[in-house]
């Protein structure tokens, strides 16, 4: 079974991607991390992030050991990768190691932006997670004082906002929900209740 879910930052792939890969017993890849570390490797070197060309050498030659650089879940990540994500020599060069990972036995949850609509486009089950940015944005913020950040609430919504706009806007396997994906709309839901909503999704997809 794969199961793809996507949709925009903070949503809550990521927490949900991995209780459903720990209920299942199945593999799970955060996609977003390739394209985390591409940017930061990208900074790191003094590139330029708009640069196509670096930009698709730096994809090609991703290791995996590069996605346990030590700055890679914040939020300057979060913003290198949604630039290096609009160019398709990056996306090109991502797409084998996650079908591979993808079809690998007993079968993974994929979460990030073209799971279901250009990496997976075949997989059994397609979740969009999304919620409204206003609360994106409060649980982003709350995730960060909890950790002792001293972060501004109107100033992560406004980055929530462009990060979204970036990732909708571009043309290359932009963030949209498949045709065929369930909606999954959190922002009413705590993790356990959407956890719920996604099992009943999954179920009644292999019903
Ligand atoms: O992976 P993504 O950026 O979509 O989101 P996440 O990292 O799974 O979740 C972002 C934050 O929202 C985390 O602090 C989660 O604990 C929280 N969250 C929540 O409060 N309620 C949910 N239904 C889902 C996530
Ligand atoms: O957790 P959050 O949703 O904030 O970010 P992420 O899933 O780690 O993704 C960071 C950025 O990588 C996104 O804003 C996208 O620009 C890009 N990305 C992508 O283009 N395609 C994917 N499959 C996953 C991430």
């Amino acid at each position: 079974m794969i199961i793809a879910i996507d949709g925009p930052a903070a949503a809550g792939k990521g927490t949900l991607a991995l209780r459903l890969a720990d209920h299942y017993r199945l593999n799970h890849l955060d996609t977003g991390l390739l394209y985390r570390a591409i940017g930061r490797i990208m900074a790191d070197r003094g590139l330029d992030l708009d640069d196509p060309v670096a930009a698709g050498a730096v994809a090609r030659t991703l290791d995996p050991a590069d996605l346990g650089h030590a700055d890679l879940r914040g939020r300057e990540a979060g913003e290198l990768a949604s630039r290096v994500a609009v160019h398709p020599e990056v996306r090109s060069a991502l797409v084998a190691f996650q079908r591979d990972f993808a079809r690998r036995a007993p079968g993974a949850v994929l979460d990030g932006r073209d799971i279901g609509t250009a990496i997976c486009p075949d997989a059994e089950v397609k979740i969009f997670v999304t919620a409204s940015p206003e609360v994106r944005a409060r649980r982003r913020t709350d995730e960060l004082r909890a950790k002792g950040r001293n972060v501004d609430y109107e100033r992560i919504l406004a980055e929530i906002r462009e990060r979204d706009a970036r990732d909708s806007g571009r043309s290359s396997a932009p963030l949209k929900q498949a045709p065929d994906a369930a909606v999954l709309d959190t922002s009413a839901l705590d993790i356990d209740s959407a956890f719920e909503a996604a099992i009943a999704i999954v179920e009644a997809k292999r019903a």
